[in-house]
């Protein structure tokens, strides 16, 4: 069932909104002019990773000798956190960076004429 959930132009770059859909939370985010949607259930233990912060991908940058150099924050990838006990999510894949099976379920997005629509999954995780 696709349903309808508000104007492209209402969400924030970098934004998310999440929304009730009959009983199924799914999170809608808008990163460099893209959507993405997940089920707002986190893959660990079930919390709403997508309602933590956002923020980009952190990384230490280390000399030869291994001696710190200082933080980098990406420019190009945003991550969302869980709140429950922070695991990060990449928002365009929804993948956690070190594990394969650690991984936001997608739900189908398309935004047509400045409207966004969902998908909503016939199996829901929550
Ligand atoms: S439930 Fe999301 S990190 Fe544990």
């Amino acid at each position: 069932m696709e349903v309808q959930v508000g104007a492209a132009s209402a969400f924030n770059d970098p934004g998310r909104k999440v929304f009730d859909i009959g009983g199924v939370e799914i999170a809608v985010f808008r990163q460099g002019g893209d959507f993405y949607a997940y089920e707002n259930v986190c893959p660990h233990l079930g919390g709403p990773a997508c309602q933590g912060k956002m923020l980009p991908l952190t990384t230490e940058a280390v000399q030869a000798d291994k001696t710190s150099i200082g933080r980098e924050f990406s420019k190009v990838q945003m991550n969302i956190a869980c709140p429950w006990h922070g695991m990060e999510f990449d928002i365009r894949t929804g993948r956690h960076p070190f594990g394969k099976n650690y991984r936001l379920k997608p739900v189908k997005v398309r935004v047509e004429k400045d409207t966004v629509y969902v998908t909503v999954p016939a199996n829901p995780l929550g």
